[in-house]
């Protein structure tokens, strides 16, 4: 039959989403359509490709949030702000997680959907988001950050602990996480628990540290009516309540020596005995410790126990302090700001002159004190954008000791420990911005004569 110029052709009042899945399916991509209100109307086929067969019929009707992570798609997501406010983001990294099957590391891109007079898309179509596997991205130092399960980060060193946790999903191994404190250790724990296949099962988390040593006892293995004064009826430990899923022991080089003993023997013959009573019970509780503590020196001086050392390293994680991979700082001080802004119902930005001072210091409170920062800041802020004068004192104070200053500065180009604050600074902000000027003058609201200028002056021109 032929089809005339003038004779409308019947397009379901739909997207072809059958042959756009084909489409998306070739390009080895998956292709979400999403309401207004952040929920899937459609899911390309792709998806049971990308994660398991039955997977794409599990999406629809879902929150958006629910799927790619609360922190992107959530009421406050950074990604879901950034679609309403009617813009396209591009290779966001995220973790896909559908009921029933084991989460993924992916790249997303989302735009709202125009719908062009004389098209018929489903009017339902708000926003699209196009997904695709994360070993696809050259994500190791890219521009854009990856969320993974509520971990934000860009650097080199977080992605290789992004792709450890997933690695060890089908794992029960025992992970010991060190690093400063306010690193996220907690946050990575919680995160192997939900890649693990025990994500359905309870994660416990103990702080040893925190708890009054003739508690933690009765606190991790539980005791019997009576065992002590204050007794007054049986109760289950930790590890019981853990028993099918994890045990997050945070501050484990808090841990007294005589309960060092008693934790080695639950990792190596999983039996232990509640306080005031004989009989053994088993506890298959997948154990995650945590310390900012260097728990080798701790072994030396006799405080840790070094068998219980080596049994809780089976796969180390360290994660670096936050002056050692500042390419994080800039999207992580965006990140946790829209977080804190949402708490008080504001929405603020980030002025390149505060960015500039958060570059260059050196927090040695890692994320929590960058966090506490922004509180800070917005406290103090009157307008809508953060100014370097809004930062606490500490922030801005150019004297405060930088220990590890130099330690991020590639070696080609890098001259040393005493580089100047100013070219230190600039050099961190070409570095998250990957030495491109154009970008780089951008976010530092200048031109690209004045930035090249300044590089000439502090002598980073390469
Ligand atoms: N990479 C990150 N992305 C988002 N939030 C983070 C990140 N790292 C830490 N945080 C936040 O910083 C605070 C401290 O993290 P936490 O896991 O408790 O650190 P630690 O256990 O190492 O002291 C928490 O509020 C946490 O949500
Ligand atoms: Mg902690």
């Amino acid at each position: 039959m032929d089809e005339t110029a003038d004779s409308p052709v019947e397009i379901p009042p739909e997207l072809p989403l059958d042959e756009l899945s084909v489409v998306f399916g070739s390009l080895g991509r998956a292709l979400l359509c999403i309401d207004e209100s952040f929920h899937v109307v459609h899911a390309s086929k792709s998806f049971d490709l990308l994660v398991g067969g039955g997977a794409t019929e599990r999406l629809i009707g879902q929150p958006v949030g629910r799927i790619l992570g609360d922190g992107l798609f959530g009421p406050d997501g950074t990604l879901r702000r950034a679609l309403e406010a009617g813009q396209r983001r591009e290779g966001w990294g995220a973790t896909l997680e559908i009921e029933g099957y084991r989460p993924r590391l992916i790249s997303v891109s989302c735009a709202p959907l125009r719908h062009e007079a004389g098209t018929r898309c489903d009017p339902r179509v708000s926003y699209l988001a196009v997904l695709r596997p994360s070993e696809q991205t050259e994500s190791l130092g890219a521009a854009a950050p990856t969320l993974f399960s509520g971990i934000l980060a860009r650097s080199a060193s977080m992605l290789k602990i992004f792709q450890l946790i997933e690695h060890l999903g089908e794992s029960d191994a025992t992970v010991l996480i060190t690093g400063e404190s306010g690193t996220g250790k907690e946050l990575i724990a919680r995160a192997i628990h939900m890649h693990s296949r025990r994500r359905a099962a309870r994660f416990v988390p103990v702080n040893c540290g925190a708890i009054p040593e003739q508690l933690l006892e009765s606190e991790l293995f539980g005791h019997v009516r009576g065992a002590f004064t204050g007794a007054i009826r049986d109760r289950d430990g930790r590890f019981q309540l853990a028993s099918k899923g994890t045990l997050f022991l945070d501050e484990v080089g808090d841990l007294p020596l005589h309960l060092q003993v008693k934790l080695l023997r639950v990792l190596q013959e999983r039996t232990f005995e509640r306080v005031g009573e004989s009989t053994s019970r088993t506890s298959e509780a997948r154990i995650i410790a945590a310390t900012n503590a260097d728990l080798r020196q701790a072994c030396a001086e006799g405080t840790f126990r070094e068998d219980l050392f080596y049994r809780l390293r089976v796969v180390p994680i360290e994660v670096p302090p936050l002056r050692q991979r500042r390419e994080d700082i800039e999207p992580l001080a965006r990140h946790l700001l829209e977080r804190v802004a949402a708490r008080y119902d504001r929405s603020l930005r980030l002025a390149p002159d505060a960015v500039r001072e958060m570059l260059a210091y050196w927090w040695p409170g890692n994320v929590r004190e960058l966090e506490n920062a922004l509180e800070f800041s917005l406290a103090v802020c009157r307008g809508e954008t953060i100014h370097d004068q809004d930062l606490p004192p500490e922030v801005r104070d150019r004297s405060t000791p930088r220990s590890d200053e130099a330690s991020t500065a590639p070696s080609d180009v890098g001259p040393g420990a005493d580089e100047d604050p100013e070219a230190a600074s600039l050099r961190a902000i070409l570095d998250a911005h990957g030495w491109r000027r154009e970008a780089t003058a951008r976010a530092l609201g200048v031109s690209r004569t004045t930035l090249w200028r300044r590089m000439r002056e502090l002598r980073l021109l390469q």
